[in-house]
């Protein structure tokens, strides 16, 4: 079983379009799939075809300790896709758990009892280091980093990679960059090469050789609550994504 989070703290890095496609690709391959909504903007349940606001139990209520995790796991229309949705009250949990005992930790202890049933659980973090990220680089062993081939991309990295650092080294000792991910990627332009290529200087073979291209129907698959091999099966983004996932796959022979 593989745990991984998808983490950026910059905003719109790609994270949500990578978690909603890998694990779905991941699924159609047979594997069985959790995806964790861990942002209060809850965009994977929105991709995923859900409405927040009809949402029951999410993580939410799995944070603050009110209720089992099985009653808020959801199956998808996806076959072997399973979602732990996430709610707008989710932004306040941060501080409603300020003084709770091991609060970093309760994401962890509560997927004990279920994540057998998984081959691989997929947390999508907020644009942010507070606690619901901190939540997940407790759970995960492994961290997946989307970069977006822009001029800022590279800014706050160093901020993101002490973090893990620290999480590494109090609280987790397993933890793991196991995968970066140039998203948005236009080979047109000089600044996504150059991105691209600083990139890989820095975080070398940890780079998937599958770029994610640029592509206008990724943008546009959510807002109809479809993954983009149901919207679009022969698009870049599709063709780009179902690579990225083969290569994930390879990964489980390196261990
Ligand atoms: N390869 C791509 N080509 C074009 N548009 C993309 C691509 N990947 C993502 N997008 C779009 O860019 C925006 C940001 O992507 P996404 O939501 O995945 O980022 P994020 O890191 O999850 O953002 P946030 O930090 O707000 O959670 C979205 O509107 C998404 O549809
Ligand atoms: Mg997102």
């Amino acid at each position: 079983m593989r745990k991984i989070a998808v983490i950026n703290q910059k905003g719109g890095s790609g994270k949500t379009t990578t978690v909603v496609n890998v694990g779905a690709y991941l699924s159609k391959f047979g594997k069985k799939v959790l995806l964790i909504d861990l942002d209060p903007q809850a965009h994977t349940t929105i991709h995923l075809g859900f409405e927040p606001p009809n949402i029951g139990n999410s993580v939410y209520e799995i944070l603050l300790n009110e209720t089992e995790i099985e009653n808020a796991i959801l199956p998808t229309k996806l076959k072997n896709l399973f979602l732990l949705p996430s709610k707008l009250e989710l932004a306040s949990a941060e501080i409603e758990l300020v003084n709770e005992v091991g609060r970093e930790i309760i994401l962890r202890e509560s997927l004990k009892k279920c994540q057998k049933k998984f081959d691989y659980i997929i947390i999508d973090c907020p644009p942010s280091l507070g606690l619901l990220t901190l939540n997940a680089l407790t759970t995960v062993k492994e961290i997946f980093i989307p970069i977006q081939a822009e001029f800022f991309a590279l800014e706050g990295l160093t901020k993101l990679l002490q973090t893990i650092n620290i999480v590494k080294e109090r609280l987790n000792p397993e933890l793991k960059i196991t995968g970066v991910i140039i998203t948005m990627f236009d080979k047109r332009k000089n600044i996504c090469r150059e991105v691209a290529q600083k990139v890989k200087e820095y975080f070398k073979d940890k780079v998937f050789k599958t770029k994610i291209r640029e592509n206008v129907r990724l943008a546009e698959a959510p807002s109809f609550g479809k993954t983009i091999d149901e919207f679009s099966s022969k698009s870049h983004g599709a063709e780009d994504y179902f690579k990225l996932t083969k290569e994930i796959l390879k990964q489980e022979k390196r261990k």
